[in-house]
């Protein structure tokens, strides 16, 4: 069957070379892609947004399955098109991605199941957020934006005056626009973070290997928040019983409320936790798989994720398991120095070929500059080793790292800290 994958990261570059290896395949698409899926699939240029074209492309190439990477055409409501005009695709529905596109819906979601999160209040306006900073008994805070903010939309405050100037950057400056017109604002829980992703069909899910996620730009889990500097998987932290609080606490009463709410969940859930002294509380919902954690998730996964997304989309998950290899996976993103903030483009990448085999390198922040390739992001590439344990694969990934030049890269040098130790 054709398949095609939507979205440009290393998280769609993951998803292809794992569909790259189904026998179910006969020929892979991605839009818009990036130069490592260059090499496994045909990489075609349509805006993400643009359903129309898009459907028309997946009808002209007999397209008949279809992958979503990020979060922004899902809330917008790729899959309800895609459902109106027969085609199959692994996704939620508009209705089903408020679990991410809004924070509000997902926190009284969880309040109305109670399903463990931190405690919150949601306001419209900025006089009544600010009154009810005024009366805070303690900090730090967590300061939400309620839409989507390309992942930037989440503040922690450690005293009054960060939070008030953070209410005026969401709310007066909107500094996210439409997504800060609400404020949601949170209990900070201090502890360790894990990502949990389920393949959901509504009723039924089949759950991949728990992965953490490394945010901070720093070592040690210091500076700034990104959209992730590395991941590892699978987290020890969710062990048996953590997971089983999981399934019985939040996955099966989420997918009963969204069926209750008439709008079944279908496709990748993931689920943020944060996990503290074997209390488990959900952080948010993603409608999507994690990025950089798929890179580290899905070389674990020694299933053909072709039927599970197909069964997914159509309903039928129920009786399938995946099977998982009993390794260890690490990724180290490789990012333009000044990530998270501003930094230079363009800059010649060397030594991929370089790379020994046992090590995949996915491409996220890249393009082809006359032929050269060429750093385009802040995130440029993930370096992902597999192993018997965390150690290997620090050893071959940063052997690998050792490898590869641009001008001012920068990663940490730390990632899988916690499991290392
Ligand atoms: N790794 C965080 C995210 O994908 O949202």
């Amino acid at each position: 069957m054709n398949i095609l994958v939507l979205g440009s990261g290393g998280r769609e570059h993951a998803l292809a070379w794992k569909i790259k290896q189904s026998p179910l395949l006969d020929k892979l698409y991605c839009i818009p892609g990036n130069p490592g899926t260059k090499d496994l699939a045909e990489n075609v240029n349509i805006d993400l947004n643009d359903f129309e074209t898009i459907i028309r492309f997946v009808k002209n190439n007999n397209i008949e399955l279809t992958i979503v990477g990020p979060e922004d055409p899902l809330v917008n409501g790729i899959v309800d098109e895609f459902n109106k005009n027969g085609l199959a695709i692994f996704g939620p529905s508009k209705a089903a991605a408020r679990l991410e596109g809004s924070k509000r819906f997902s926190k009284d979601l969880m309040q109305q199941h109670n399903i463990p999160t931190a405690s919150y209040a949601t306001f419209d306006n900025i006089d009544d957020a600010t009154a009810y900073i005024s009366k805070l008994p303690s900090y730090p805070v967590v300061l939400k934006a309620d839409g989507l903010a390309a992942g930037k939309g989440v503040l922690i405050c450690s005293n009054q005056d960060e939070a008030f100037s953070a209410i005026n950057e969401i709310m007066a400056d909107k500094k996210f626009g439409k997504a800060g017109e609400t404020l949601v604002v949170e209990q900070f829980i201090k502890g360790d973070e894990a990502s949990i992703f389920a393949i959901c069909d509504g009723e039924n899910y089949c759950i991949l290997p728990a992965s953490q996620d490394h945010k901070k730009v720093g070592e040690a889990d210091s500076g700034k928040n990104t959209g992730g500097m590395g991941a590892y998987a699978p987290a020890p932290l969710v062990d048996a019983g953590i997971l089983a609080i999981v399934e019985d606490r939040v996955l099966k009463p989420t997918l009963k409320a969204m069926i209750d709410q008439g709008a079944a969940y279908r496709g990748l859930l993931y689920i943020g936790l944060i996990i503290s002294e074997g209390e488990v509380h959900v952080l948010e919902y993603n409608c999507r798989f994690g990025d950089p954690e798929t890179q580290a998730v899905l070389p674990l996964v020694k299933s053909d994720l072709v039927p599970f997304f197909m069964a997914a989309a159509g309903g039928s998950l129920k009786g399938m398991h995946l099977e998982i290899y009993d390794k260890c996976a690490m990724d180290v993103v490789l990012t333009s120095g000044g990530y998270p903030d501003s930094y230079a483009k363009s800059k010649p990448i060397n030594g991929l070929d370089k790379v020994e085999n046992n090590v995949i390198v996915f491409h996220a922040g890249t393009v082809y500059k006359e032929n050269i390739l060429v750093t385009s992001g802040g995130r440029v590439l993930n370096v992902v080793a597999v192993e018997k344990n965390f150690k290997e694969c620090a050893k071959e990934v940063y052997t690998a790292i050792n490898k590869i030049n641009f001008e001012k890269m920068y990663f940490r040098k730390d990632i899988g800290f916690k499991v290392l130790k």
